[in-house]
Order: structure tokens, then sequence, then C-alpha cells
């Protein structure tokens, strides 16, 4: 069984997403999957360029983005792996934007735009997300955070299968906050916080990934 993770953040090593991804696979690894991280920000692609290529009637073959640039073969991979495990910071109030260009090119050609919206994703594969952010938890309704978490979920259950969402708040966002402008922030609660809750972030980002090897 094979479980492919994306990374979203820009920040490739030891960051908030990339750690809590390095979690997830070590979990999905310690239930019997391969696994493979792919760091978004290492290549170089765009968004969907709505060419409606995968739309065509005449078209060879279901579920093809006709883009070709760095994500082709990793799309063209896509169609044989068992788990999909996407993580990102949130900018914005949303994913970031290479994460908006994957999903945008991963979800799209598998958009049957039919009456019963079947996916033409060939199997029922699980997926999962993993955000990270400054805010507290206690923030996520307010800013309709936790609304734009739940259309991407939809997304990703409707083209691919099941989809687990782990929401990982108020993050550590600097190594050190005394060389940067953050006064807005409690920069020892942040300290604290990184000492005491990230590490269950990973564990839970752990368990997630057995989860999702399990239910491949
Ligand atoms: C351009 C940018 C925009 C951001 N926007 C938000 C935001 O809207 N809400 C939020 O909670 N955090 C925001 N953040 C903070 C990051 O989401 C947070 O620090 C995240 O954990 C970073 O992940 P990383 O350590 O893996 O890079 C933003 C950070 C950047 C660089």
């Amino acid at each position: 069984m094979n479980v492919m993770a994306f990374n979203g953040s820009p920040r490739k090593k030891n960051w908030n997403t990339v750690t809590l991804l390095n979690n997830a696979l070590e979990g999905a690894a310690s239930a019997g999957a391969e696994t493979e991280l792919i760091q978004l920000y290492d290549l170089n692609f765009s968004g969907c360029i709505s060419c409606f290529s995968c739309k065509k009637i005449s078209r060879e073959k279901d579920g093809v983005c006709a883009v070709q640039d760095d994500l082709t073969s990793v799309l063209d991979r896509v169609r044989n792996t068992d788990a999909l495990i996407i993580g990102t910071p949130v900018y914005y109030g949303a994913e970031s934007a290479s994460t908006r260009a994957l999903l945008e090119r991963l979800c799209f050609p598998y958009n049957k735009y039919s009456k019963d919206r079947k996916s033409l994703f060939p199997r029922r594969i699980s997926t999962a997300l993993i955000y990270t952010m400054n805010v507290g938890q206690e923030l996520l309704g307010t800013l309709g955070y936790d609304r734009h978490f739940s259309i991407t979920k939809t997304a990703l259950e409707r083209h691919f299968g099941t989809c687990e969402l782990l929401l990982c708040t108020d993050t550590l966002q600097f190594d050190d906050y005394s060389r940067y402008e953050s006064e807005m922030f409690d920069r020892e609660a942040k300290i604290k916080r990184h000492a005491e809750v990230f590490p269950e972030d990973c564990r839970r980002a752990f368990d997630l990934g057995v989860r999702v090897a399990l239910s491949a």
C-alpha cells in the first residue's frame, strides 16, 4: 500500500506543517505503507488554466490534466496511490497558493460535469488534510476557517473518498520572536504551547497516518 503526502508550506524542514506530515507518514509506515513526501515548493507548476481539455467529449482518457509541468508526473502517480495526505499552512484563511494550485489540478480532471456528479477517479481511496495556523482554536468559527476547511474536505471526499481533517492551531511562527516584529503575539505563550501542545499534535498526526494507511 502506498501513501503520498504533499507539503504545501514553503518551509520545507522542521517547521509545523512538514513536521506533522512526517509524523503522519511515520504512522502510515508503521502500519506497513510505503510513503512518499512531495515538497510542492520544489516544483514549478500552475493551477488549473481552465482549458477544459479534461471535459472534452473527444478526450482520449478520463481524469487527465492537459497542463504539462512539474506536477504532471506527480498527478500520473496519484492514479495508482492508495491514500493522499495534504498538509498546508493557512494563508489568509485558506490553503497556501501552491496547495490551492495542487487541489485545482488534482480534483478538476476527475470532476465529471454530469447530472450524477460521479467522480471520474477510478477507485475510492483515503485522504487527509492537515492545516497549521497561527490563530487559536476559539477563532476558527468566527473567522470562517472551519467553513473553508469543510469545503475543501468535501471536495476531496467527492472526488476521491473519505477525508480526515487535522487542525493544528496557535503554531510557533518564528524560531526567535525577538528578531521579528511580533508584538501582537504573546511570545512566551507561543513557546510554551510549542513545547507542550505541539508534541501532542504530532502524536495526533502519527495516529492519523496509521488510520489512513489501515483504511487504504
Ligand atoms: C503569507 C502568510 C499568511 C498567513 N495567514 C494566516 C492566516 O490567515 N491565519 C492564520 O491563522 N495564520 C496565518 N499565517 C501563519 C501560518 O499559517 C502559520 O504560521 C503556519 O503554522 C505556518 O506553517 P509552517 O510552519 O509549516 O510554514 C500566515 C503566514 C503567512 C506566511
